[in-house]
């Protein structure tokens, strides 16, 4: 069968390859430990898959639910970023519940990009991004995100790209906590990517996972005076709540944005399973101590991680946020595919290399604390040996 055209230039996502090789070389017997991936490996909270199993069990959850998600959810959703990020979103009109975030990326794509029309994307980030916009048939056009600029955006540059990129320049992606780097976000700088996306009249999409990983002030782009004419931003379950696996996620914006979506999405999919929605607003309704208690975990193996980046003789800022530490590699590696693969075929354990996240990352490496404290130390010994 001939491929359709927008899937030129789109591989295979890189971890769904990669986890195949790993599954070759554990067949072999070699038990890698996989410090690649963040999907968080411990479970929700129990009230949340009690509301779960309650709810699935009555008989009159089981039918289609509304395309804007159930009410319930909805008022959960803006509840939590008043008392969260302190941002005030009308549940009725401003909120869109989603099938996870990434799906999200690419309805944003869909619904305002297309052939002709560029689209400002970081260097190191998310490959999603990437793919979503070239789906929709616009460009990527990156801006770069510097160690020496503390993983923010240079100004000049975007003002460059904006100014003379062959084709109109209509969006901005920017993720902060920042994926990978761990960078966290200032107010400053929020109110300068507002400034610039309304000066340049463009769509400012702020995708925001990780904003309560390793970070006790999340931040909302949304939180900036009049943001909502320019943003609209993405958030998500997976990580805060330990939900991955769920898919939940949700758009913030105002209500013509989220009409314009939802007029993409409703012709995609349909509204997610009822119990499913109930037990998220279950998980979005839990106390301070949960993300504490969260983090107290993360915590500990994120020490462990330094200990096995020294051990690498890597270097890395211990003011990071997200579910990953990102590290920059020992100069004898030629590059980070270099690092990476050395350290699964000689030690059996598998570390993200920096350059599938872009040309930046190239001389880094990223680390997930998905894993056990026993296994970071396993991972260690072995990397000791
Ligand atoms: C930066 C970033 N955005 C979005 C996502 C997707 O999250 P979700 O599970 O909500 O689809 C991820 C997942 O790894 C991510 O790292």
């Amino acid at each position: 069968m001939q491929l359709a055209k927008r899937l030129e230039g789109i591989g295979e996502y890189y971890f769904s390859q990669k986890l195949r090789e790993i599954d070759e070389l554990n067949k072999q017997g070699k038990d890698v430990i996989n410090l690649g991936i963040g999907s968080p490996d411990r479970p929700p909270h129990a009230d949340v898959i009690k509301t779960l199993q309650d709810e699935s069990a009555k008989p009159n959850v089981h039918a289609y639910q509304s395309y804007k998600g159930s009410t319930v959810l909805r008022k959960a959703m803006a509840e939590w970023y008043k008392k969260w990020y302190g941002v005030e979103l009308n549940p009725g009109t401003e909120v869109l519940p989603l099938i996870g975030s990434k799906e999200g990326i690419l309805h944003i794509c869909m619904t305002y990009f297309e052939k002709g029309l560029a689209v400002l994307v970081p260097n190191p980030g998310y490959p999603t991004y990437s793919s979503a916009v070239r789906l929709a048939g616009a460009e990527p056009a990156y801006y770069d995100l510097l160690e020496e600029n503390n993983y923010e955006p240079d100004f000049d540059q975007l003002q460059q790209l904006a100014d003379h990129s062959s084709l109109p320049v209509k969006g901005l992606f920017v993720n902060y906590p920042h994926m990978p780097t761990g960078q966290l976000p200032t107010m400053e700088l929020f109110q300068k990517l507002v400034v610039f996306a309304k000066k340049n009249d463009i769509l400012l999409i702020h995708d925001n996972p990780y904003s309560f990983i390793l970070n006790d002030k999340p931040m909302s782009l949304l939180a900036v005076d009049h943001a909502k004419d320019h943003v609209i931003e993405l958030n998500s379950l997976s990580k805060s709540h330990n939900m991955a696996g769920w898919r939940i996620g949700m758009l913030s914006g105002t209500k013509e944005k989220i009409d314009q979506v939802l007029r993409f999405k409703s012709n995609m999919d349909s509204g997610m399973f009822l119990p499913v929605q109930l037990a998220a607003a279950k998980a979005l309704s839990l106390p301070a101590e949960w993300y504490q208690e969260v983090n107290a975990v993360y915590t500990r193996r994120r020490e462990k991680v330094f200990h096995l980046l020294a051990a690498l003789h890597c270097t890395y800022s211990k003011k990071q946020a997200g579910l990953f530490v990102w590290a920059k590699i020992d100069e004898r590696f030629k590059d980070c595919y270099d690092c990476s693969d050395s350290i699964l075929h000689n030690c059996n354990v598998f570390v993200t290399p920096g350059g599938i996240f872009g040309s930046a990352g190239e001389k880094y490496i990223r680390v997930s604390l998905c894993a056990t404290e026993e296994k970071i130390d396993e991972a260690i010994k072995r990397i000791d040996k």
